[in-house]
């Protein structure tokens, strides 16, 4: 099964015909699906799969020994996203295996496909759940109180899936490096006219979430100076939140906002909105966020409503490993890739901070754009991905 027709196979699964965009969301049945689809793709190539109690999963070409080498990236997607990003990578990997076999590659150690469960956190909120519970660096104790939208709890979940409990991963012990592929998410590759580019590091990011509250009342019978409305301090919020994030050439972010009761002809009694927020440096994210709260709160000083902040999922800066991405940049018959940052967050970021020295491949996207059905890569591109996978754990293996 070669990478097309990999990708013909995933196509429909999660698919809205609407807007042709993916609903892959962790532990519903699209990505249930997907992830019998993967480990069948592992038995059909020998491979033997190692699945923990969240779901992510890992296939094992059990050669060699000593450290393992290991790629992959996720199959679960935002509300309505693109058809790439994670899965590029996880079908990537099995190609790259398959290119490797072509070539009469013998590893002198284990190589493995990952999967990670809830890379986009767009269920449980939480960006890279199941890698930062693999990984240990977050707490299933901690994990267990999450709920999604309709206030489900993760491990009923995980029970409804016919899955267990996260925890730390024992098959992530061995793993001496990894390396994940993925879509680019902007433009840069095009405007260098390069197909394929490595991974510097990831800009810090993460999602708080503002709790505005007021005074539900009649939209008809109450006097505009007597509300006491925590739209208009969201409203605002939300504009302030641009205008920082574009005098600092940062990026600020409210995609998702929930409003009570909800209805045509009230005030509401509530607005939350979620900010993601990213910048270059940790302290710049950080006083990013604290000058949006603070004009959060003194707006709603003005309404009359009240404001709570609360850090939902912070990711620090994360620089790979220089040296593992310069040898994997250079000497390619086409000349050295680019090497380049990105301000998305990828497991490989979560991976690389639990100390495992990682790289990124990135393949160029037509439009940049991505968390959307646009999203896109060119199959000739994708195919070159591929080879530059493949020529990657070729080197890590040897
Ligand atoms: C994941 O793609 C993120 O950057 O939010
Ligand atoms: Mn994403
Ligand atoms: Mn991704």
């Amino acid at each position: 099964m070669g990478f097309e027709e990999m990708w013909h196979d995933l196509a429909p699964v999660g698919r809205s015909d609407a807007s042709g965009g993916y609903f892959r969301q962790p532990w519903t049945s699209a990505e249930g699906e997907l992830r019998a689809w993967f480990a069948e793709a592992a038995t059909a190539r020998g491979l033997r799969l190692e699945t923990d109690g969240l779901g992510n999963q890992v296939a094992w070409w059990d050669a060699g020994s000593g450290p393992a080498v290991l790629t992959g990236s996720h199959l679960d997607s935002v509300l309505d996203g693109g058809a790439y990003d994670g899965p590029l990578g996880v079908v990537s990997g099995l190609a790259a295996i398959d290119l490797l076999r072509d070539r009469g590659v013998e590893p002198a150690r284990p190589l493995g496909v990952s999967v990670f469960a809830e890379e986009e956190g767009s269920r449980f909120g939480i960006a890279c759940l199941g890698s930062r519970l693999a990984t240990g660096s977050l707490d299933w104790a901690a994990a267990r109180e999450l709920r999604d939208r309709d206030g489900s709890f993760l491990p009923d979940a995980l029970a409804d899936a016919g899955l267990g409990e996260g925890g730390r991963w024992q098959a992530l012990d061995g793993v001496g490096c990894f390396v994940e592929l993925h879509v680019e998410q902007g433009r840069d590759l095009v405007d260098r006219g390069a197909a394929v580019g490595v991974g510097s590091g990831i800009w810090p990011h993460g999602r708080w979430r503002f709790d505005f509250t007021g005074e539900a009342n009649h939209a008809g019978t109450t006097r505009m100076e007597d509300r006491r409305d925590p739209m208009l301090s969201y409203a605002m919020t939300a504009l302030a939140a641009h205008k920082q994030a574009r005098l600092a050439g940062e990026r600020a972010t409210f995609g998702r906002v929930s409003v009570e009761p909800n209805g045509t002809n009230a005030v509401p009694s509530r607005v939350t909105g979620w900010l993601d927020a990213r910048a270059s440096t940790g302290s710049a994210l950080q006083e990013l966020v604290e000058v949006v709260g603070r004009q959060a709160q003194e707006r709603a000083g003005r309404d009359g409503t009240a404001l709570e902040v609360t850090a939902e999922s912070v990711s620090g800066e994360v620089a790979f490993d220089a040296d593992l991405a310069a040898r994997i940049a250079a000497d390619h018959a086409e000349g050295d890739w680019p090497v380049i940052p990105t301000a998305a967050g990828h497991d490989a970021g979560i991976l690389a901070a639990a100390g495992i020295p990682t790289a990124m491949l990135f393949v160029r996207n037509p439009t940049g754009v991505s968390h959307s059905p646009a999203e896109h890569a060119e199959t000739a591109d994708c195919l070159v991905g591929v080879s530059a996978l493949a020529d990657t754990l070729e080197r890590l293996v040897r």
